[in-house]
């Protein structure tokens, strides 16, 4: 081969990469937009996704993995509930309580969002996580009933992340628990309900302060707002700021935001208009965009100078 063609068949190659990237990226951002989906039909669990997908981050980094597993790790925990798009609205946005035959019911979404992953060109970067983050250590979690370390590392950090973010959640039915309170929660259920290495680091990090601008927060620097009916339900999009109008997909209350960042009721139901929803794109991009940096460092043969 020439030297001139060896250089195009370089140039193709990485060309072909980055096209092979920017498609990988584009199909990984929709579907972390059909995850959002899912959140957008609850009307309690505003950021639920961000959140965990930020607790998994935080703790897998903590843990040790190496960066690109973390990246991975946070993108699953955006995606771990997948499944739940096959939920009924009646049993997904139920307040209080589940009778025995809906908990059931709501048992099957990490099989129904594996069956979804079946053949997507990114499944096996969170099928795992879809599919047993209910598993519990103690062998009576769903839906395979694995136990200990036959649970994979992501699904047992993003079970244990879960559970701390509906704990420290509001309810319409229930103010959101303390973060002690949760812990203590996690703490004595350690190596039952909760995995023994993931539990207690969570807790370490808990005390020291580190997940605080996670928890109540549906992005960085921007807290859940309180609806003063249903609690702290209503989400702000990183694009909304002072005189921007919300709605709270609870009550369905009409609100402004006001220059001290609270929502201000304005005494009036939100229009259907207002109540649409709108995927927070800053959100997707910023893990599809850190996902994608730390998988290409971590799939390029490093280059010796
Ligand atoms: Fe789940």
């Amino acid at each position: 081969m020439t030297p001139s063609a060896i250089v195009t068949t370089e140039i193709n190659a990485d060309a072909i990469g980055i096209a092979l990237q920017q498609h990988q990226q584009a199909i990984l951002a929709s579907l972390l937009v059909s995850a959002w989906m899912v959140e957008a039909r609850d009307p309690y669990t505003g950021g639920h996704l961000w959140r965990v997908s930020q607790f998994a981050m935080i703790l897998a980094r903590k843990a040790g993995l190496p960066e690109a597993e973390v990246q991975r790790i946070a993108v699953a925990g955006f995606l771990h509930d997948l499944g739940k798009i096959g939920i009924p609205d009646a049993i997904l946005g139920k307040p209080g309580g589940l009778t025995e035959e809906e908990y059931d019911v709501i048992k099957t979404h990490p099989r129904i969002g594996s069956r979804m992953l079946a053949g997507h060109p990114l499944a096996s970067l969170v099928d795992a996580a879809v599919l047993m983050h209910h598993e519990m250590p103690n062998g009576k979690g769903y839906p395979l009933g694995l136990s200990g370390n036959d649970i994979p590392i992501d699904a047992r950090i993003i079970g244990v992340c879960d559970a701390f973010d509906a704990m420290t959640s509001a309810r319409p039915y229930r103010k959101g628990m303390a973060r002690e309170q949760a812990q203590r929660i996690i703490d004595n259920s350690l190596g039952q309900q909760f995995d023994e290495t993931f539990g207690r680091l969570l807790i370490e990090i808990g005390d020291a302060g580190e997940l605080d601008h996670v928890i109540a927060h549906s992005d960085e620097g921007i807290p859940l707002l309180a609806c003063h009916v249903c609690g702290p339900t209503i989400v702000r999009r990183s694009d909304q700021h002072a005189g921007s109008q919300l709605a709270c997909p609870s009550c369905q209350g009409a609100f402004e935001l006001g220059t001290d960042d609270q929502a201000n009721f304005l005494n009036r139901r939100a229009t259907p208009h207002e109540l649409e929803v709108v995927p927070d794109r800053s959100v997707i991009n910023a893990l599809v965009s850190d996902w994608a940096r730390k998988y290409e460092m971590s799939t390029r043969p490093e280059v010796v100078a």
